[in-house]
């Protein structure tokens, strides 16, 4: 058991597929995870389980890698339980512009729908949502969290490349969407859209549940004072104005709501 606490998770999953079955039953999603780098071990640490359900977890993945019974645990069922939220000024910050760019990506489908129905408006409508992903959830927020947050620990946490990688590719995807928009190409652009909008909510779902409420406690008190002041600090371009993209989100989801191409939004939420 011992030498698997350190092989990465996508390892552990392909010796041992069941292991990804096991993880799902306690919200662990590391099987569908972007990269899958993360250690076995610092997986087990970052998703802080309480003790008793941690030490279940422990050997019902240590009795798949012996290959012992598994049915012999009492434990079967994982009751839900209450998702960590983080409790810092600092990590609301950037919880709170999570729910922005989380409201643009529940817009998406709309979005689709909408200007295959008015292909005047197109462009115009791309433009603007990718001038958001751009400037509000690229340089406003992702900077933060890259050139703030992350650099209080070591560059060489897996999970911190993952998040960074996620990142990059959402960078890729922002430019495929422009390149499919100034080529016409419909099927592209609806498929980098839905790309985007896929990676990005996974994405924002990692960091709220898992990595913030994490990060925030290996932080101290004055630390997350200081970086709370840091975000509070950080120079915006005279040009930028965060409200001006919040009021654009707010807008476009009235608009789409009137038009009554909101319901598939409204009903997954
Ligand atoms: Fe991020
Ligand atoms: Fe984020």
């Amino acid at each position: 058991m011992g030498m698997y606490l350190n092989l990465s998770i996508k390892e552990v999953i392909q010796k041992f597929p069941q292991i990804e079955k096991i993880l799902n039953e306690y919200e662990i999603a590391c099987g569908t995870c972007t990269m899958g780098l993360c250690l076995l071990k610092d997986i087990l640490e970052i998703h802080k389980l309480p003790p008793a359900e941690s030490k279940i977890l422990m050997e019902r993945i240590g009795r798949v890698i012996t290959k012992g019974p598994e049915e012999n645990l009492e434990e079967k069922k994982i009751l839900s339980r209450p998702r960590p939220n983080v409790c810092s000024p600092a990590m609301k910050i950037l919880v709170a512009e999570h729910n922005w760019i989380k409201k643009w990506l529940a817009l998406i489908p709309e979005v689709i729908t909408y200007i295959t129905l008015n292909p005047p408006e197109k462009r115009d409508l791309i433009l603007a949502g990718v001038d958001f992903i751009r400037n509000y959830a690229d340089k406003f927020h992702h900077a933060k969290e890259e050139e703030i947050l992350f650099k209080y620990f070591s560059p060489e946490l897996e999970i911190l490349k993952v998040m960074k990688e996620d990142h990059t590719t959402a960078r890729i995807l922002r430019q495929a969407i422009l390149d499919s928009l100034d080529q016409d190409d419909e099927h592209g652009l609806s498929t980098n859209l839905q790309a985007y909008q896929q990676l990005l909510s996974q994405h924002i779902k990692k960091e709220d549940e898992v990595l913030f409420p994490w990060l925030e406690k290996q932080l101290s008190p004055g630390q997350l004072s200081d970086l709370f002041s840091k975000f509070q600090e950080v120079e915006l371009p005279a040009d930028f104005h965060p409200q001006d993209y919040e009021n654009f989100i707010q807008n476009l989801e009235e608009k789409l709501k009137g038009l009554g191409l909101m319901a598939n939004t409204l009903k997954a939420r």
